[in-house]
């Protein structure tokens, strides 16, 4: 304890006792709040910086001291100033992130639940080596079958990942062997416009709406609206043809499929394929919603009727089957190798060519000679 300044140490006694008076806490409870961190922080065996900095031992760690990470004035002045995080200063932290610390780039709204921070600490002391053992145990028992101690098992959905594999021993890039059965089916999860590829699943625009405050309001705004400079999801309706158009989900996307597709691919953004069927259907009927597609807030989007549902923008495409193109007029099939009669020759280079638009070039037209 001596290397806590006396008010910290003393603050840190008083908080554990307090949250363990009121409630147990639930490591299993806390690996799900910690969902909102997810985003932005890492933790485990292969945790990196990204957003913000890893969370490993955490506990007893001076605030803004972790190598190759950029913090604010604001955090490295706190941890010359004494800040050391532990559950106390965590706490206050993760409560108010802005209050706490005027300055931070933690941006964050906050986790009102006392209860929602504490299984949230529990959660996180896991990668500190400073939580006793003894304590551990006892709160995974508590935590009860779903609890899982280790770092490596960390992550489970029903789908095979590839990142869960263990990938054969093959060379610094693992280039040139057999794709594992687990990375095929990690990429075969495309959805087409018509629905094929769909999971079967349902969600409805309300429990959307507590998944999408949690975990993608942070970057695209309560309402879709795209905070700081991160994409907007919602609005732009009769923009297309303005000179700058609001291209979003409601406004330019022509299918649903894509809707689904890309959240269950690619989002959270730091996190992706994290979410259960379920969470992408709700997510996806809530993204309805917010672009007012549909206006049923009971409304529940389901495999069973993925299709009834049209976005508005449909029409603005319009289907290419290539018809036009040479060898379909002639009916033949394609060339696709020694196409060329004769020896290939080399007539002229990139570079000597200039087809790379120059960057001076202010006026934008004649770049491209
Ligand atoms: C939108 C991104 C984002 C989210 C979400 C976020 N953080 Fe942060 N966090 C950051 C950034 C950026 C910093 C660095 C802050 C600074 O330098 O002022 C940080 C710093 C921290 C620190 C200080 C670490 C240190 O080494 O001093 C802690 C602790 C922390 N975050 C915990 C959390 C927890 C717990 C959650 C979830 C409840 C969370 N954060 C959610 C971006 C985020
Ligand atoms: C940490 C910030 C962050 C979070 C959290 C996040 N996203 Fe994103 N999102 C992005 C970024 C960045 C892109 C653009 C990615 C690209 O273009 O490669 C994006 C793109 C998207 C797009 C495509 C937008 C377009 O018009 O191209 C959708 C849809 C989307 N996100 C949905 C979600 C959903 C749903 C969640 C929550 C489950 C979520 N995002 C959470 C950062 C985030």
């Amino acid at each position: 304890m001596s290397r806590f300044p006396r008010a910290f140490a003393l603050a840190a006694v008083m908080a554990a006792t307090g949250a363990a008076a009121s409630f147990s806490q639930d490591i299993a409870a806390g690996e799900k709040v910690f969902r909102k961190c997810k985003a932005c922080h890492q933790v485990g065996d292969s945790a990196k910086n990204r957003v913000g900095p890893h969370l490993n031992d955490l506990f007893g760690r001076t605030a803004g001291i972790i190598e190759d990470f950029r913090f604010s004035k604001a955090m490295i002045a706190a941890g010359q100033d004494g800040l050391v995080w532990d559950d106390s200063t965590v706490d206050e932290f993760i409560a108010k992130p802005r209050s706490f610390m005027k300055g931070s780039k933690m941006s964050f709204v906050g986790l009102r639940k006392a209860e929602d921070r504490s299984n949230l600490i529990a959660y996180l002391k896991t990668f500190s080596s400073v939580a006793e053992p003894a304590e551990q145990t006892a709160a995974t028992a508590a935590a009860g079958a779903e609890a899982v101690p280790s770092a490596q098992g960390r992550e489970q959905t029903e789908r095979p990942l590839a990142r869960d594999a263990v990938i054969p021993d093959h060379g610094i890039f693992h280039l040139g062997r057999e794709a594992l059965p687990e990375e095929v089916a990690a990429w075969d999860i495309d959805i087409r416009p018509d629905g094929t590829g769909l999971p079967v699943g349902q969600g409805s625009v309300e429990d959307g709406e507590g998944i999408y405050e949690e975990l993608c309001a942070t970057c695209h705004g309560d309402f879709g609206e795209g905070r700081d400079r991160w994409p907007v999801l919602a609005g732009g309706h009769g923009t297309l043809t303005e000179e700058r158009p609001e291209k979003t989900i409601g406004s330019y996307w022509p299918y649903l499929s894509t809707v689904f597709d890309y959240v269950r691919r690619a989002m959270p953004f730091g996190d992706a394929q994290s979410l259960s069927d379920d969470e992408v259907y709700a997510i996806t009927a809530y993204l309805l919603y917010l672009n007012d597609v549909v206006t049923d807030e009971e409304f529940v989007l389901s495999h069973g009727n993925f299709n009834e549902t049209r976005l508005p923008n449909e029409t603005g495409f319009i289907g290419d089957d290539r018809s036009g193109e040479s060898h379909v007029a002639l009916n033949s099939e394609p060339c696709v190798s020694d196409c060329l009669p004769g020896e290939a020759q080399v007539v002229m280079r990139a570079r000597i060519l200039d087809v790379t638009p120059d960057s001076e070039a202010s006026d934008g037209a004649g770049a491209i000679e």
